[in-house]
């Protein structure tokens, strides 16, 4: 079983990023799995707490998640060109300490999506994300990228997915980057 760790960047209920995530995991071939993770109870990243308090438990425990698993997928909602700032706290406190850096993201597989209602796609988004995933020491797949241009139009009201063109995309897209993890 191939296990991947799948985030959504954003808390909207609402979400296309989310309803996204949703869609990929349940496009799943046979032996592959999608595993939907939250960031919502993550806590602003704070160098004092994290100086008193150490890493906050539901931070650590989607550290673990993550290490124990083949990869990761995030599904990233664009924000004045860049990366949502709730988003990239969640990963800016998975990184801590850094000394446990390449046990959670070092040499990790980790795709990347992203759903706008606009009409670029979360194409800087995208973009925003490969200096952060440098650092981290991960390994960014680049196959066939799945970028949602008027959400709008693929999702309806309760955040189903209303294109099979979409659903085929992400059919293709979660098996091919189950493919790259078993090549590593
Ligand atoms: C946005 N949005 C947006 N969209 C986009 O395609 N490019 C952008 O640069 C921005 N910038 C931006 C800034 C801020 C502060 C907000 C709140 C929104 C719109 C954004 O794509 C839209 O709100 C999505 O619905 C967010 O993703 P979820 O929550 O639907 O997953």
């Amino acid at each position: 079983m191939t296990d991947i760790v799948g985030i959504s960047g954003s808390l909207r209920k609402g979400s296309y990023n989310s309803a996204l995530l949703r869609a990929a995991s349940a496009a799943a071939p046979e032996g592959v799995r999608v595993e939907i993770a939250a960031i919502h109870e993550i806590p602003l990243y704070d160098g004092d707490f994290e100086n008193e308090q150490g890493v906050p438990a539901v931070v650590q425990q989607l550290k673990d998640r993550i290490a124990r698993a083949d990869g990761l997928l995030l599904v990233t909602p664009e924000y004045n060109n860049s990366i949502p700032g709730v988003f990239k706290n969640a990963i800016d406190w998975l990184s801590r300490p850094a000394s446990d850096i390449p046990r959670v993201f070092g040499g990790r597989a980790v795709a990347m999506m992203g759903a706008t209602p606009g009409r670029a796609g979360t194409i800087l988004a995208h973009a925003a994300w490969l200096p952060v995933l440098r650092a981290l020491g991960a390994r960014p797949w680049f196959g066939p990228r799945v970028m949602v241009s008027e959400a709008s139009r693929v999702f309806g009201a309760s955040g189903e997915l209303l294109d099979e063109q979409l659903r085929q995309q992400l059919r293709d897209f979660v098996k091919g980057f189950a493919e790259f993890i078993s090549r590593l």
